[in-house]
């Protein structure tokens, strides 16, 4: 059925006039409309503007939202999270309270490899039971398109369940769900001693099963020290780009690896985390047009450096905002507490975070031609919430101020 929504109090395009992203000061421009109208058709955007000016015959089957006391944003693009996972590490959060680093507790067989465990007993139906209620919660506030990574099998048949339950859930789902091949998260406790072979693993069975199943989009690779090297993540992206995947890195997150460098002679959709990025890396990532994601929940949840997102911005770097939600560095799946703590510890602007988590999370999915900004022909994922205006979303934070979202043409009351 078409929708028609009108009287919009404020509307938030974010548009971008056909380009892929926005950066530098174009982050600031939101495109917005005072008193805005949209018509829904077919589950896309047919017609947007102000409503003194709508012209458009409404005859048939129509439904119509009064959105006077709404401000209308584009849904949220979640571009990084690893929520497909069994158990929870309360514990280790406990332990970190008490002065325990994360590098500490991994080192003593936590961390990654204590989800592994828990992820590796259960089965693809408890894992989907699992993520079905994340992401319904996501959907309630706000997010409407999320990326799920594998990463806590580490072993053929593992990586392959999670990656078929991410499969499912795709289908089953409302959101549109992007699915990332991460096997390069950690060195498996059977490879302790020979890392190569587990690479190899990857290279040699792994990633061909899952290109020719089509189980991923992208492939991505922890490089950091204790993790992936950047000579073993350029290994497994040749061959993920050889077999048709694109490329996307958990970089310069604990140590300045040249990781963000790796991420631009690869031609990655996107370079992740980026606490520890140099000027030589913000160069490269700006020459190979790789969208910067940065990941504000787990400098937060782990009381850790801050990239330098300010910094990354006015350098005319496409900035992204995502959550990184995982049970270990970022519980948290909430995209408006990430633009809150983007702006008051990164600096950004709330005009800028808000643009970071809608179109250039598209971006760094290689999905913003469809998604990210409320233009005419993109998909009609809209959210509208009972604010004052816009700002007031990353100022009043920790709290669900959505009304309605609706995605794809089908809207949902909260
Ligand atoms: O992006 N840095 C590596 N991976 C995750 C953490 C995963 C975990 O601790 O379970 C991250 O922060
Ligand atoms: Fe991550």
């Amino acid at each position: 059925m078409d929708l028609l929504i009108k009287n919009i109090k404020q509307l938030v395009t974010v548009r971008a006039n056909g380009k892929p992203f926005k950066s530098g000061k174009e982050m600031r421009d939101l495109g917005i409309i005072e008193n805005a109208t949209i018509l829904i058709q077919n589950g896309l955007f047919k017609w947007i503007g102000s409503s003194s000016e709508f012209d458009q015959p409404v005859e048939g089957h129509l439904d119509v939202i009064d959105a006077t006391e709404s401000v209308g944003l584009p849904g949220f693009v979640d571009s990084h999270t690893h929520l497909l996972f069994a158990g929870s590490r309360e514990d280790e959060f406990a332990m970190r309270v008490e002065g325990k680093s994360y590098q500490e507790i991994a080192q003593s067989g936590g961390g990654i490899l204590n989800t592994v465990r828990a992820t590796r007993t259960a089965t693809k139906k408890e894992l989907k039971k699992l993520a079905r209620r994340h992401l319904e919660t996501m959907l309630t506030e706000g997010t409407t398109t999320v990326e799920i990574k594998s990463g806590y099998g580490l072993t053929e048949k593992d990586e392959i369940k999670m990656l078929e339950a991410i499969s499912d859930l795709t289908d089953e789902c409302l959101m549109d769900v992007v699915p990332t091949f991460l096997g390069a998260h950690a060195v498996p406790p059977e490879f302790k001693d020979h890392p190569d072979g587990y690479v190899n693993l990857i290279c040699t069975r792994m990633l061909p099963y899952i290109a020719q199943r089509k189980l991923a989009v992208f492939c991505d690779a922890f490089c950091e020290q204790g993790y992936f090297s950047v000579a073993q993540c350029r290994t497994i992206f040749e061959t993920a780009k050889k077999l048709g995947m694109e490329i996307k890195i958990h970089a310069d997150q604990f140590t300045q690896t040249g990781a963000s460098n790796l991420a631009a002679e690869s031609g990655a959709r996107s370079a992740d985390h980026l606490e520890q990025i140099d000027d030589a890396g913000i160069a490269a990532l700006k020459k190979s047009g790789t969208v910067a994601t940065v990941l504000p929940g787990a400098s937060f949840f782990l009381n850790s450096r801050y990239p330098d997102a300010r910094k990354m911005i006015d350098a005319d770097l496409s900035v992204a905002i995502a959550t990184d939600f995982n049970p270990g560095s970022c519980m948290s799946y909430s995209m408006p507490m990430m633009m809150t703590i983007a702006c008051t510890h990164m600096a950004l602007t709330p005009e800028e975070a808000i643009t970071a988590a809608t179109l250039n999370g598209a971006a760094a999915l290689g999905l913003s031609e469809k998604l990210g900004s409320i233009e005419i022909g993109k998909q009609a994922d809209i959210v509208l919430y009972d604010v004052p205006g816009y700002r007031y979303l990353p100022y009043h934070f920790g709290t669900n101020h959505v009304a309605k979202v609706i995605k794809h043409g089908t809207y949902f009351d909260f």
